[in-house]
C-alpha cells in the first residue's frame, strides 16, 4: 500500500475535521488541521493589538511577526489533538466566537497565506498526512493523490457548529449569530482574491448533510483504499 497524501477541503463548519481526523486515526498517518493555523495566527494578532476597534488590521506590524509565529500540534492527555502557538496550547482560544469572527480577514492576506503554506509542505513532505483546509488540493498539495470537496447546507452547518459550542459549556452565541458567521465566513472564503475556496476540477464530492458520521468515514475509507493499491 502507497503512502499519500488526503486533501480534505470544503466550507466551514461541514465536519470536515471530523472525518479526517478519524481517517487519519484508521490508517496511523498524522492530521493537520490547518484551519487551526489560520485560527493561530488570528489570536496572535489579537494579543498582540494589531486589530482597532473597527476590525481593521494593522496589517504591516503582523506582516513583520509572522516569521516568529511557530505552530504545531500534539496529542492531549485526552487523546485529542491540540494546537500549539509557539509552545503554548491555545487550543480553546483558538475555538471561541471572538477568533472565529476575525480570521477570515487574517487568513485573506497574501503574506499570511504563504507562510502557512510552507509550514504545510514542511508537513506533509514525507506524505502519509490527511489535511483539511479550503486550499489543500488548489494550492498545498495540487498533487495530491486523493483530494475530497465535503460541503452541506448552511442551516445544517449553524446547528451543527452552535451544538459544538453548546457541549463546551459557556456558549453565549444564538443559533442565528453561529449561523449568520457561517455565511460571512463562507462569503469571504469564496470571494477573497488570494487562494478562495473552490473544488479542485479532480476532487471528489461529498455532501454529508444527511449522511451519519459512520456512513460519511466508510465513504471516505472506501475511496482512500482505491487511492492507496498499488
Ligand atoms: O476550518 P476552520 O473553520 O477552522 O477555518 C478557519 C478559517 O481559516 C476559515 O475562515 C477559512 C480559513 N482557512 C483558509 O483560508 N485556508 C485553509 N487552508 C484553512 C482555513
Amino acid at each position: 500500500m502507497k503512502k499519500i497524501i488526503v486533501a480534505i477541503d470544503g466550507h466551514s463548519s461541514c465536519g470536515k475535521s471530523t472525518m479526517a481526523k478519524s481517517l487519519a486515526r484508521r490508517v496511523g498517518y498524522t492530521y493537520v488541521d490547518t484551519g487551526a493555523m489560520y485560527r493561530a495566527v488570528t489570536l496572535f494578532a489579537i494579543r498582540n493589538g494589531f486589530f482597532s476597534e473597527d476590525g481593521t488590521i494593522d496589517s504591516a506590524s503582523l506582516a513583520g511577526k509572522i516569521k516568529d509565529i511557530r505552530i504545531s500540534f500534539k496529542t492531549g492527555a485526552d487523546g485529542l489533538q491540540k494546537t500549539l502557538l509557539n509552545g503554548e496550547t491555545v487550543e480553546d482560544e483558538i475555538r471561541g466566537m471572538e477568533v472565529s469572527g476575525k480570521v477570515s480577514p487574517i487568513s485573506a492576506l497574501g503574506f499570511v497565506r504563504e507562510a502557512m503554506v510552507e509550514q504545510q509542505r514542511i508537513m506533509g513532505r514525507d506524505k502519509g498526512v490527511v489535511m483539511d483546509g479550503r486550499d489543500i488540493g488548489t494550492v498545498v498539495y495540487p498533487d495530491a493523490e486523493l483530494k475530497i470537496f465535503v460541503t452541506a447546507s448552511d442551516e445544517v452547518r449553524a446547528r451543527r457548529r452552535f451544538d459544538e459550542l453548546e457541549a463546551k459549556g459557556g456558549n453565549r452565541s444564538t443559533y442565528e449569530d453561529v449561523l449568520k458567521n457561517v455565511r460571512e465566513r463562507d462569503y469571504i472564503d469564496s470571494h477573497r482574491e488570494i487562494s478562495p475556496l473552490r473544488k479542485a476540477d479532480d476532487a471528489l464530492v461529498l455532501d454529508n448533510s444527511d449522511l451519519t458520521f459512520e456512513q460519511q468515514d466508510e465513504w471516505l475509507m472506501s475511496h482512500f483504499i482505491a487511492a492507496t493499491a498499488d
